[in-house]
């Protein structure tokens, strides 16, 4: 098995005093993987990733990433330390134009702009033809491809993505997923939410489903979509072929 490159353990977060969102989650991601974590919604899903990011307090368990204690750590440290974050929403700034959204990822290190803009602009060819245009006027899967960019920026090796595909037209969806492999097959990590369950799993070294905080099921992603547990409760049953309940 590849080295561990984040653990969490027993982890508690919620943004409430005395109200813990996730429960006692365990997650594993190795070096190079692409991991999913599933679950209806409200689960705590958004709130894991942002806890494992500095952006919901952490009570509970603990967190390492590269064998390093990072539990509670502040954001700035976690992206100092090599993780990026995609967010659900509001992920590109729109009125800054696609090369400045990419100046922003860099802000820690201004003076890697160009070469890192040269890789970028190499994996998502579209934004350097749009490398002036305003974010804010790009279709939604080219402001996706924008707010992958930009946390790239620093050469994570672990990238977290909370809903990549979300509100993106079948055609957008394919593209996403298309890239998001393309960055994982480069060796960077890929921690994703999905709602696209079906397909995220399809394409995981490892699956998680979160339910009301918690690991309900753990396995490899093939494992757990050949699983009839786990199709009858958050595949939408046997027959639908990938359809999804909402
Ligand atoms: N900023 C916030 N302040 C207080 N409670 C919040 C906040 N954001 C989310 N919650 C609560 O945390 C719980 C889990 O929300 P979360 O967004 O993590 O779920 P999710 O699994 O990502 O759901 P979805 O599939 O809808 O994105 C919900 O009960 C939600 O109301
Ligand atoms: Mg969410």
């Amino acid at each position: 098995m590849a080295d561990v490159l984040l653990e969490a353990r027993d982890l508690r977060a919620g943004y409430v005093p005395e109200v813990d969102i996730v429960r006692g989650c365990d997650l594993d991601v190795a070096e190079g993987d692409l991991v999913s974590v599933i679950g209806p919604n409200g689960a705590g899903k958004s709130t894991l990733i942002k806890s494992l990011f500095g952006l919901v307090p952490v009570r509970g368990g603990t967190v390492r990433f590269k064998d390093e204690d990072v539990t509670g750590a502040p954001t700035h440290r976690l992206v100092a330390a090599g993780i990026g974050y995609v967010p659900q929403t509001e992920n590109v700034f729109p009125t800054l134009t696609v090369e400045e959204n990419l100046e922003m990822g860099a802000y820690l290190r201004p003076r890697i702009l160009e070469d890192r803009y040269e890789e970028l602009f190499e994996w998502f060819p579209i934004l350097a033809e749009r490398r002036k245009q305003r974010a804010g006027t790009m279709s939604g899967g080219q402001r996706q491809l924008v707010a992958l960019a930009r946390a790239l920026m620093l050469q994570p090796s672990l990238l977290l993505l909370d809903e990549p595909s979300a509100g993106l037209s079948p055609a957008n969806v394919d593209v996403i997923f298309e890239r998001i492999q393309l960055i994982n097959s480069k060796g960077v990590a890929i921690l994703m939410v999905e709602q696209n369950a079906r397909r995220a799993l399809a394409m995981s070294d490892r699956g998680y489903v979160l339910e009301m905080g918690q690991n309900r099921f753990t396995g490899p992603g093939k494992e757990l979509l050949n699983d009839p547990k786990v199709i009858d409760l958050y595949l939408g049953g046997r027959a639908s072929g990938g359809a999804q309940s909402a």
